[in-house]
């Protein structure tokens, strides 16, 4: 008798808890079924996303825009910004520098590295010249991708340029970004090999990408 009961009793146990495991199991496929098809939409755009970004780590993010502010080197005063665009036609630089000579030409150039920590501008290193060729005048064939020219002033020394490059890049192997800008006490005479003679160096700038959302007149 006792060992009736106590079967009847385990078996009732039993019973209970299959009861329990099956409703528990239910309501978990359940919650598994719904869940797959509400998050199928969320699934979708998260998978477009992540190759999106994929193609951005791969290629790096197109930058249109990219600018660089001008402080004088130790014991000058010339100081600006310059702006670098991408058209159609090629990167638009626009610069407005002031505080140079009057009525003079100063050679303006992009050069490699965008370090102005020296005081005298030497840690910009030499012209920015990826291709490794001979430096020339901005309108050559062959120059070097940072050679600018020269930036002409009115007589109360600000230079003020606008014109479109066809070697500066903003982006590839050929990008200026996180190079240096320099503008020279003297003029590039687009000859002398391998800085076009143009002398210390009054100003220096690093080239970064520009905020968008910044206008400046
Ligand atoms: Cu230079
Ligand atoms: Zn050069």
């Amino acid at each position: 008798m006792k060992t009736r009961l106590s079967l009847f009793i385990h078996s009732e146990i039993e019973t209970k808890t299959q009861i329990k495991m099956m409703k528990y199991l239910s309501v978990s496929i359940l919650t598994i079924f719904l869940l797959a098809s509400c998050s199928q939409g969320d699934m979708s755009d998260a998978d477009t996303q992540a190759n999106t970004e994929q193609e951005a780590v791969e290629m790096g993010p197109e930058i249109t825009q990219a600018t660089a502010v001008l402080s004088p080197t130790d014991g000058n005063q010339a100081a600006g910004v310059v702006t670098f665009t991408q058209t159609d036609e090629g990167v638009r630089v626009e610069a407005t520098v002031s505080g140079l000579d009057t009525e003079a030409r100063h050679g303006f150039h992009i050069h490699q590295y965008g370090d102005c920590r020296a005081p005298d501008g030497t840690s910009a290193g030499g012209h920015f010249n990826p291709e490794g060729v001979e430096h020339g005048a901005p309108t050559a064939d062959i120059r070097h991708v940072g050679d600018l020219g020269n930036l002409p002033t009115n007589a109360q020394g600000t230079a003020e340029v606008d014109f479109v490059d066809t070697h500066v890049q903003l982006n590839g192997p050929n990008s200026v970004l996180g190079r240096g800008v320099i503008v020279h006490a003297g003029t590039d005479d687009f000859e002398s090999q391998p800085t076009g003679a143009a002398g210390s160096r009054l100003a220096c700038g690093v080239i970064g990408v520009a905020n968008p959302d910044i206008v400046v007149e």
